[in-house]
C-alpha cells in the first residue's frame, strides 16, 4: 500500500505510477532530503511532540540510509513516488512503527519546498566557485595583455583600437554582476520552510528557527501559504543562469570569430579543438560553439518554469513538480560550460602581431586625428569634413592616415604639422584615452589591481 494509501481502495494504474513519479529525477536531493529529516526529528524530540529515544533511534537509522545510498546499496522504486517517500518507507521497513513517526507535523509541500532550497544553496555556492575562477583567469589574460592593441569595433565593422586586456575586462564586468546575482538569489533562496506543512501550518508547538538554525538557514518564510508555493528563487536563478550563459555565448561567438582563418586572433589549444570526419585540415572550436548553443536550453527552462507557475492557484499543486528537471538541467549545463570555457580561454594563444595589424587598417585613428585639429583651434565639425576628405583620398590611393606625407596633409588643410604623426598612432590612440574606463595602460592596470583585490574578496 501507498503511505497515502488509507482512502483508496484501488491501486493507482502503472502507467499513472509512471507518469508522476519524480524519483527518477529528484533522488538527486537524497542528502537535502535525509538532512531535513534529521533536523526535523531532532526538533519533534526537542519538543516532546515524539519520544526522545524515537526522534534519536529515526535519526540514526536515517544516517545509515545516508551511507547506504552513497555506498550505492539502496535502489529507489518508482512505485513510492519521490525521494520524501522512498526515504520514508526504507525507514518504516528497517524501523518499523517507530520509523511512521517521522512524518509528524509535515507535508511532503513543505519538505519538498525545504529539499530544492538546500540544493540550490549549494549549487549557487559551487557556481560561484566558477565564477571565481573564471575571473581571475581572464583578470591574468587582461595583465599579459595590457599593450597588446587590437580592433574595436561596432556593428562588427572597425570602429577605434583598443587593446585585448581592455576587451575581455569588458567580460570581467559581465561576470561580477553575475556573481553578485547570483549572491542576490541565494539570499532569497536561504529561508526556511518547513513547518508550512501541507499550506496552513500544524497544531504541534514545532519550533522552526530551531530546525532553520540547524540546516543553515538565514531565517523562516513568513507565511505558510507562500512558504509551500513559492518558486520565485527558481526562477531568479534560471534568469541568472541565464545572463551567465547568454555571457559566454557572447564571448564565445567572438572567438570563433578570432579563431577564423580570416581573423586568426587567436587560435585555441588542440585539447580544446576537433577534427573534421571529411576534411582532414580541419580545427574546429567546437566547445566555443556548444557554449553558444547550450545557451538555448537554459533560457528555454526560465521560460518553461514562468509559465508553469503562472496560473497556479494558492498553494501547492503538482505542476510544481515540474520545477525539477528544468532547474537541474540549467545548473548542470552552467557547471560544465564555465570550467570548459575557462580551460579553453586559458588555453588559446594569442597572435598580437595579427590583432596589431588589424588595428592598423579601417582609419581607426580617424577620430583622433579630427581631435587632434580640434586641439589646434579648428571647431570639431570642420575638423571632422577635412579627416573625411582625406580618408576618402586614401581609400582612393590605396593608404592609411599614417601614410601620407605631410604635403598631402597640408593639401588639405594647412593647420597640420609633423606631430599629426605622432598623434595617431595606435600606441597614442589608446594611451591618451586615460578617462577612467578607456583602454589606457595607466587606467587598465589600475582596474586590473582592483579586480584583484574584489575577486579575492569574493567568498
Ligand atoms: N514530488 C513532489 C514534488 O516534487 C513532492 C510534493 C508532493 N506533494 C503532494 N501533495 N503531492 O513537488
Amino acid at each position: 500500500m501507498k503511505l497515502w494509501g488509507g482512502r483508496f481502495t484501488k491501486s493507482t494504474d502503472s502507467f499513472t505510477d509512471h507518469f508522476h513519479s519524480s524519483i527518477s529525477f529528484d533522488s538527486r536531493m537524497y542528502r537535502q532530503d535525509i538532512e531535513g529529516s534529521i533536523a526535523h526529528v531532532a526538533m519533534l524530540g526537542k519538543q516532546g511532540i515524539i519520544d526522545v529515544e524515537d526522534s534519536q533511534l529515526i535519526q540514526k537509522t536515517l544516517k545509515e540510509i545516508l551511507a547506504d545510498i552513497e555506498a550505492g546499496n539502496i535502489t529507489f522504486d518508482e512505485k513510492a513516488e519521490d525521494i520524501h517517500m522512498n526515504v520514508e518507507t526504507i525507514l518504516i521497513q528497517r524501523i518499523g512503527d517507530t520509523g511512521k513517526k517521522l512524518h509528524t507535523g509535515r507535508s511532503r509541500n513543505d519538505q519538498v519546498a525545504l529539499d530544492i532550497r538546500m540544493y540550490l544553496k549549494e549549487q549557487i555556492t559551487d557556481i560561484k566557485a566558477l565564477l571565481k575562477k573564471l575571473l581571475t583567469v581572464l583578470n591574468g589574460i587582461a595583465e599579459r595583455n595590457v599593450d597588446t592593441i587590437m580592433p574595436g569595433y561596432t556593428h562588427l565593422q572597425n570602429a577605434q583600437p583598443v587593446t585585448l586586456a581592455h576587451h575581455v575586462l569588458a567580460y570581467v564586468e559581465m561576470f561580477k554582476r553575475d556573481y553578485d546575482r547570483l549572491c542576490d538569489v541565494y539570499k532569497r533562496t536561504n529561508v526556511m520552510p518547513l513547518g508550512s506543512g501541507a499550506l496552513a501550518t500544524t497544531t504541534y508547538p514545532l519550533d522552526r528557527r530551531f530546525v532553520a538554525e540547524e540546516l543553515g538557514f538565514d531565517s523562516i518564510t513568513l507565511n505558510s501559504m507562500d512558504g509551500v508555493s513559492d518558486r520565485d528563487f527558481v526562477i531568479e536563478l534560471l534568469s541568472a543562469l541565464s545572463v551567465i550563459m547568454m555571457h559566454l555565448s557572447r564571448f564565445c561567438e567572438e572567438i570563433i570569430i578570432w579563431n577564423s582563418q580570416q581573423y586568426k586572433f587567436v587560435e585555441m589549444d588542440d585539447a580544446y579543438s576537433t577534427g573534421s570526419s571529411i576534411m582532414p585540415q580541419k580545427k574546429n572550436p567546437d566547445m566555443a560553439e556548444l557554449i553558444r548553443g547550450k545557451t538555448g536550453r537554459v533560457y528555454g527552462h526560465l521560460m518553461a518554469m514562468l509559465t508553469v507557475m503562472k496560473g497556479i492557484p494558492l498553494a501547492y499543486n503538482k505542476d510544481m513538480q515540474e520545477d525539477k528537471e528544468g532547474v537541474f538541467d540549467a545548473v548542470d549545463t552552467v557547471k560544465m560550460c564555465l570550467p570548459v570555457f575557462t580551460g579553453m580561454i586559458d588555453t588559446m594563444t594569442v597572435n598580437k602581431d595579427n590583432m596589431y595589424n588589424a588595428a592598423g587598417k579601417g582609419f581607426m585613428n580617424a577620430t583622433d586625428a579630427a581631435d587632434w585639429l580640434v586641439k589646434h583651434g579648428v571647431p570639431f565639425r570642420d575638423a571632422h569634413a577635412i579627416i573625411g576628405q582625406l580618408v576618402l583620398y586614401c581609400i582612393n590611393n590605396n593608404k592609411s592616415l599614417g601614410d601620407l606625407t605631410i604635403e598631402e596633409y597640408k593639401n588639405v588643410s594647412d593647420v597640420f604639422t609633423e606631430d599629426i604623426y605622432n598623434a595617431i598612432s595606435l600606441e597614442t590612440c589608446v594611451n591618451t584615452r586615460t578617462v577612467e574606463g578607456g583602454p589606457s595602460e595607466e587606467y587598465i592596470k589600475s582596474l586590473i589591481e582592483l579586480n584583484k583585490k574584489i575577486i579575492s574578496e569574493m567568498k
